[in-house]
């Protein structure tokens, strides 16, 4: 039997990775955060102060970087060479930066080939930007995810706060409303929504409604 792929797509902060892993808990699937990828090695070239328009240099230097996931308790922890960098990547440094070294298309091609990879022989549920659209278009279920983007900043900024970090919701909703331009209107693969994807507005939905609601359109393919 052909193992099963959910493909989670949609705009930031709009609770793509809650229902992954909550879907990858209940089916026993493996959960894979894209974002955490173009997120690790956006770390690695700020820290190596590379200048993030020199594409050249970037492109020559992804042989350098190696990354890999360690699944525990459904919590995705990714190690950049062999550090863990889960919770440094989702700081506002990188994510200010992401979107501009998640448009290279080199950077793309060689994620993308990662990303198949682990969804080759696995069930598995992997949210992102172009998951349904480029990384696995012949996944059996694809979600397309939005929210009001206030409703998602603020959840974004009460995820940050818990942790400690000082940054306003102001900021946030920018950055918010920034990667999703980008995002939108970069020459590859673009957030879009696949043909065959089921949007899933969660704007009034508990987390468990869109649980019930994913589960439910998964169900067929069990
Ligand atoms: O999902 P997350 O918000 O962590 O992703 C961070 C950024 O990585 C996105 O804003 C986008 O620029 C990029 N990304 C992407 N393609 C994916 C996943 C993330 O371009 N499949």
């Amino acid at each position: 039997d052909k193992n099963i792929v959910v493909a989670i797509d949609g705009y930031s902060s709009c609770g793509k990775s809650t229902l992954a892993k909550a879907l990858a808990k209940k089916l026993h699937f493996i959960y894979v955060d894209s974002g955490a990828m173009y997120r690790a090695v956006t770390l690695y070239f700020l820290r190596n102060e590379t200048s993030l328009k020199d594409h050249d240099v970037i492109i020559d230097a992804l042989e350098h970087i190696d990354l890999n996931f360690h699944s525990r308790d459904y919590q995705t922890h990714i190690l950049l060479n062999g550090e863990e960098v889960s919770d440094e990547i989702r700081q506002m440094p990188v994510s200010e930066n992401v979107s501009a070294i998640a448009a290279i298309k080199e950077v793309r091609m060689q994620m993308v080939k990662k990303q198949q990879k682990m969804g080759k022989s696995k069930n598995i549920v992997m949210d992102g930007r172009d998951i349904g659209t480029t990384v696995f278009p012949n996944a059996q279920i694809k979600f397309f995810m939005t929210a009001d983007p206030k409703i998602r900043a603020e959840r974004r900024y009460n995820e940050l706060s818990i942790k400690g970090e000082k940054v306003s919701l102001e900021e946030i909703f920018e950055n918010i409303a920034h990667r999703d331009f980008q995002d939108t209107t970069r020459e590859e693969s673009p957030l879009i929504r696949a043909d065959d994807a089921i949007i899933l507005d969660n704007t009034n939905l508990t987390e468990q409604q869109q649980l019930e609601f994913a589960l439910e359109k998964i169900k067929p393919f069990l």
